[in-house]
C-alpha cells in the first residue's frame, strides 16, 4: 500500500468508528478493509447488553466487504484511541487470515500508526489451506 492508499483506509476506520455502539466498556473501534480492486468496506465494533455477543469492528468490516462482493482482501486498517495503536485481538487475526495475508495498519486518533501483517500477527495460522491439506472427504466425515 503507498501513504495515499493507507490515508484512505485510515481515514474510512477513523470515520466509522465514530458510529461504533460501545456503550459497556465506552471502547470505540474503527475498521476499514480494503480490495484487491480498490474497494473499501468499514465496521464499528457493536456491543450488546449480553456482553459476549459483542463483535469487534475489525469482523464487521470484513462481513462488509463479503456481503459487498469484496472477498480478496489486501489490507486492514484499525483505528483506536489506544496509544500505541491497538492490535486486532486474537478472534479478529483469525477471521482475517481466512481472507489471507492482509497488511495490516493500527492506528489512533492522534495520528500514530505501526505497520504489520496477519502473518505476523497470527504465524502458523489454521486457515482453508490447513483444511485443504488434510484430504479429508467430507462425505467420509459421517460414519
Ligand atoms: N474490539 C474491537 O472492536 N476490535 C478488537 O480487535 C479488539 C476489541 C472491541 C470489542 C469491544 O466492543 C471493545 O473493543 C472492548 O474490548
Amino acid at each position: 500500500m503507498n501513504n495515499d492508499q493507507i490515508d484512505r483506509l485510515v481515514e474510512a476506520a477513523s470515520a466509522v468508528r465514530d458510529r461504533a455502539y460501545a456503550p459497556y466498556s465506552g471502547y470505540r473501534v474503527g475498521a476499514a478493509v480494503l480490495t484487491a480492486d480498490g474497494r473499501v468496506f468499514t465496521g464499528c465494533n457493536v456491543e450488546n447488553a449480553s456482553y459476549g455477543l459483542g463483535v469487534c469492528a475489525e469482523r464487521h468490516a470484513v462481513a462488509a466487504a463479503v456481503a459487498g462482493g469484496g472477498r480478496n482482501l489486501v489490507a486492514v486498517a484499525v483505528v483506536t484511541t489506544s496509544s500505541p495503536p491497538a492490535s486486532p485481538c486474537g478472534a479478529c487475526r483469525q477471521v482475517l487470515a481466512e481472507f489471507g495475508n492482509l497488511e495490516v495498519v493500527m492506528a489512533n486518533i492522534g495520528g500514530e500508526r505501526r505497520r504489520t501483517t496477519v502473518a505476523e500477527l497470527l504465524p502458523d495460522a489454521f486457515d482453508p489451506a490447513t483444511l485443504a491439506a488434510a484430504g479429508d472427504d467430507v462425505d467420509d466425515a459421517d460414519p
